[in-house]
Formats: structure tokens, sequence, C-alpha cells
């Protein structure tokens, strides 16, 4: 079974980009008077293409829904009227699916039921579980939950130790998507990162509940690279790694209102790992609450990078309470060749109105490159208390720490600024 739905998969895949091809010369200006064919849609008049009309099955865990998903997204992508791709109240188990565009006209998916991730991690032919590539105009929303049933594969998750590990499933992936917006749902324990936006323009995530436990590996909230104009707002995150990560090749991402914790917190990186990584510029970080996270406002590199730029940084109006490392630039983050200083150059980096509590002692960190060091960096009213176990009577004071850092701090401040 895992073996025939892996081979439809990738039959799909074919199809599917070879449909690019198909659609442009079939369905595009040169042939004005062509018309798609709605396939098997029931009632010709609607623009609703729901997935049980095409034979999908709610709550059945042995349902084949994989092929009704597909001919009711090339019936949804293909039509003449902006169109909505419905996936009614149910549980609809489902493996890899990848919705491909260029659409015809824009698309809405409304996920009103759950999706659950099949566990039969053979199902999987890339890292992705749903994956939304090629499209302007596409919105997905619809109140629903996407349930990636991450507590069956883990354990896999070694890579920390084994270099040959499985790369598991992200649950939501947009590729390539402009001009696009997804809002109002719910992910659960996604295999790996919940939402992975890249290659993307002019896109908007907001009123979203992701969530998984503490202690989930590499379960990013919302991991962003090689995009620009990217809006991610109102959304409560709490998962096992950062709940928001942005990445290379990013300019002009704005975060806003985000519950934050438990989870690694909000940041840019890392930065540095790969020979073909992208500059970053125009991060907007505003208005968060942070609770009970190991970092607040985080920058990491790694060390031994290529040449690489982070510059235009702004972290403002947040608030975190239990915080282990509030505000934090490391540059020699992840395991190997510390020997060598990272080579990625940090500028113009703002930390601004942050209050609340912390559970360690050195609350503003910067460990910036000594080969690059950090420039710009403005620190403002950091004003925070200790907040964690110590053995002396008195809460310990919190300090500064600035290595390769020349930083300006002004306004009211707890720590004081670096020595
Ligand atoms: C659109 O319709 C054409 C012709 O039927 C087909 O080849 C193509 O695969 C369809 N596109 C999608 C995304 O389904
Ligand atoms: C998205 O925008 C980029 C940059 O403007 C463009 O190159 C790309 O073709 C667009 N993709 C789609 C699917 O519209
Ligand atoms: C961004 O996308 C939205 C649709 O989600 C659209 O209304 C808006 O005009 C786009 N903005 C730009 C600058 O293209
Ligand atoms: C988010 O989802 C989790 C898990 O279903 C739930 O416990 C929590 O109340 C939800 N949070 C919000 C803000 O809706
Ligand atoms: C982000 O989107 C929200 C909701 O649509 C909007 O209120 C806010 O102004 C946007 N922020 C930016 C920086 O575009
Ligand atoms: C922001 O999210 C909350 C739920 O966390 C919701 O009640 C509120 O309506 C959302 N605000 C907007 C502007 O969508
Ligand atoms: C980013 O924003 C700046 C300033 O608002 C603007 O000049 C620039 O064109 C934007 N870049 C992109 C890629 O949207
Ligand atoms: C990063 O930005 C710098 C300065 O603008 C530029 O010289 C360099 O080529 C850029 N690097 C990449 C990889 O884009
Ligand atoms: C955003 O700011 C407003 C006003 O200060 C505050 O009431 C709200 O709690 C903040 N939201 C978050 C998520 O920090
Ligand atoms: C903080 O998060 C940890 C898991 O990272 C959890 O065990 C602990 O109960 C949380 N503490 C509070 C006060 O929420
Ligand atoms: C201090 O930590 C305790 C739990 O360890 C928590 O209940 C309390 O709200 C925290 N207070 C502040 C100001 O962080
Ligand atoms: C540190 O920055 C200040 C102002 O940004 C500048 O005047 C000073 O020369 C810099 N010092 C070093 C050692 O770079």
């Amino acid at each position: 079974m895992a073996t025939a739905r892996r081979a439809r998969a990738l039959l799909f895949l074919g199809l599917a980009l070879l449909s690019c091809v198909v659609h442009g010369e079939v369905f595009g200006p040169h042939r004005t008077g062509a018309r798609p064919r709605r396939v098997l849609a029931d009632d010709t008049n609607s623009n609703v293409f729901d997935v049980t009309k095409f034979g999908a099955k709610p709550n059945d865990d042995q349902a084949e829904n994989f092929e009704p998903f597909v001919r009711a997204w090339r019936a949804a992508c293909n039509a003449t009227v902006p169109s909505t791709y419905l996936i009614p109240k149910g549980t609809f188990f489902v493996a890899q699916l990848i919705f491909q565009g260029p659409c015809s006209n824009p698309v809405t998916v409304q996920i009103q039921g759950t999706l659950k991730a099949l566990t039969d991690i053979s199902e999987y032919t890339s890292e992705e579980w749903i994956m939304f590539e090629i499209i302007d105009g596409l919105t997905v929303t619809g109140g629903g939950t996407l349930d990636g049933q991450g507590f069956a594969n883990w354990q896999y998750n070694d890579c920390k130790k084994n270099s040959k590990c499985q790369l598991l499933p992200h649950s939501i992936k947009f590729n390539k998507v402009n001009n696009s917006a997804v809002y109002g749902l719910t992910s659960l324990n996604s295999m790996s990162f919940h939402v992975f936006i890249t290659g993307c323009n002019n896109i908007t995530a907001y009123n979203l509940n992701i969530s998984a436990p503490s202690n989930s590996p590499n379960t990013d909230g919302i991991h962003i690279s090689s995009s620009s104009l990217v809006n991610i707002t109102n959304s409560t995150i709490a998962t096992g790694d950062d709940c928001i990560s942005i990445g290379q090749g990013n300019t002009n991402i704005s975060v806003s209102k985000i519950v934050c914790g438990p989870g690694h917190g909000i940041s840019v990186g890392s930065l540095g790992k790969y020979e073909d990584e992208k500059n970053v510029s125009g991060i907007y970080v505003k208005n968060c609450t942070l609770l009970n996270t190991t970092n607040g406002a985080r920058i990491k590199t790694w060390p031994a990078s290529p040449p690489l730029e982070a510059s235009n940084i702004i972290f403002e109006d947040l608030i975190m309470y239990m915080v282990k490392n509030p505000v934090i630039i490391d540059q020699k983050y992840g395991s190997h060749k510390h020997d060598q200083p990272s080579k990625v150059k940090i500028s113009e980096v703002h930390f601004r109105n942050i209050r609340g509590s912390t559970t360690s002692e050195v609350a503003v960190n910067f460990a910036c490159s000594s080969a690059v060091p950090c420039e710009g960096i403005e620190v403002a009213n950091i004003y925070l208390t200790f907040n964690g176990t110590t053995k002396a009577s008195l809460p310990p004071s919190l300090t500064s720490s600035c290595l390769n850092a020349n930083a300006t701090f002004g306004g009211k401040l707890n720590p004081p600024a670096c020595p």
C-alpha cells in the first residue's frame, strides 16, 4: 500500500510539472476560446470544489483520499472563475499532497475539517506534507486543523548525532507563492516545521494557532527563507524550536502580535551554514510576548561561514517572562568548527523597549564574530528582572556582555550597559 501510494505521488508530481507547460499552451492568452473542463465537479454552476464530492472520505483512516484531493485541486486550480477548494468538517487522513499551480484564477482553500498526516514516513517522497507552489493569489483558511501526528516520528529526528538522519516533512509549505494569505488555522504536532514559507513575495500569515510540545525536535513554528514582504501577525505559537525563524535571503519581513512559548524564541537565522545563502535585511519584530522560552530576540550565525550580511533588524516593544536569553546575538551557533569565526556581518540592529523577567544573569549577550565585528547595535529601554533559581540569598545582578560588538545603550536599563 505504501509503495502504491508513493508511486501515485510521483506520478502526480510528474503530471503537475507537465501541467505548467500544458497549462500555458492550452489555456494561455493565445487560445482565448478554450474553456477548461470541470473534472467531476457535480455542480457545474458552482465554483466550490468539495473534496468529498470527488470521493474523499472523512473519518476513515483507511480511506484512499489522495486521488480525490488531487482531482479536486486540478478542477479548482483550472476553474474559469475564482474558486474555493473545500475540505469540509471531519477528519481526513492524507499523506503527501502537492498543490501546484499556476492556476487560472485565485483559489481559496477552505480547510474546515482536520487533516491528519499518515505516520508511515515511507509515504513521503520529499520534505513536506502539504505544499502549495507556484501560485499567485492563494488564500488558505477555514478554521480547521493540520495535525502532523509528529509523536510517531520525532524519534527519527536524530540529526544532531546521525548525519544520515531521516528528514521529516514540514506540515505546510508555501514555495514560490505570491500575493497570498494564510490565516485562521491550527497546526498541531508537526513532524518538522509547522509552516515553511520560501521563495514567496507578499504573503500574510495571521490568526494561526501553532502547537507542539516543548521537547519536540526541529518543530519551528514559522520558518521563512528567500522571501520578501512577509507579514506574520496575531498568532499564538507554542513549540519545541524557534517560534519564528527568519533565515537567509529574506527582505522586508514583519512579525507582530505573536505570543510565543514554550519555544526557542524569535530568531533571525540560523545564517551561514551553507555556501549559497543570500543576505538578510529589513526585519521588523514588534509587539510580541515571549513566555518561558529559551531565547527572546535572537540572531544566530554559524562559525566558518561564507561572507554574508544581516542588516537593518529591529526588535521592539517586546514583553518577556522567564526567558533564559532575552537578547542574544550568537555567532558561534551550531556544533562544528568553533575555531573559525563566522563571516556573517551583522549591522544596524536595534533592540528597543523590552521588559519582563529572565532566568539567567547575562540577559543581554552579544557574542559577535572576531572576523567581522557587529556594527551599529543599539540597546534602548531594556528593563528586566531576575526570576530564576539561585543559591544566593539575594537575586543576582543582571549583566550585559559585548564581545566584538560596539553597542550603544540608552534609556532605562537593567541589565546596565556593557562594561
Ligand atoms: C489544467 O487543465 C489542463 C488540461 O486539462 C491539465 O493538463 C492541467 O494539468 C490542469 N492544471 C492543474 C493544476 O490541474
Ligand atoms: C512571483 O513573483 C516573482 C517576483 O516578482 C516572479 O518572478 C514569479 O514568477 C511570481 N510567481 C508566480 C507564481 O506568480
Ligand atoms: C499583496 O497581496 C494582497 C493579496 O493577499 C494584495 O491585495 C496586495 O495588493 C498585494 N500587495 C502588493 C504590494 O502587491
Ligand atoms: C491552540 O491550540 C491548542 C491545542 O489544540 C489549544 O490548547 C489552545 O487553547 C489553542 N490556543 C488558542 C489561542 O486558540
Ligand atoms: C500585517 O498584516 C496586518 C493584518 O492584515 C496589518 O494590520 C498590518 O498592518 C500588516 N503589517 C505590515 C507591516 O504590513
Ligand atoms: C487576533 O487573534 C485573536 C485570537 O487570538 C482573535 O480573537 C482576534 O479576533 C484576532 N484579531 C484580528 C484582527 O483578527
Ligand atoms: C523593502 O522596503 C523598503 C523600504 O520600505 C523598500 O525601499 C524596498 O523596495 C523593499 N524591498 C522589497 C524587496 O520589497
Ligand atoms: C550582501 O550585501 C553586500 C553589501 O550590499 C554585497 O556586497 C554582497 O554581494 C551581498 N551578498 C550576497 C550573497 O547577496
Ligand atoms: C501588543 O501591544 C498591546 C499594547 O501595548 C498589548 O496590549 C498587547 O498585549 C501586545 N500584544 C502582544 C502579543 O505582545
Ligand atoms: C516552562 O516550560 C517548560 C518546558 O520547556 C515546562 O516544563 C515548564 O512547566 C514551564 N514553566 C512555566 C512556568 O510555564
Ligand atoms: C517567576 O517565575 C514563576 C515560576 O517559576 C512564575 O510563576 C512567576 O509568574 C514569574 N514572575 C515573573 C515576573 O516572571
Ligand atoms: C563605536 O560606535 C560609535 C558610534 O556608533 C563610534 O563613534 C565609535 O568609533 C565606535 N567604536 C569602535 C571601536 O568601532
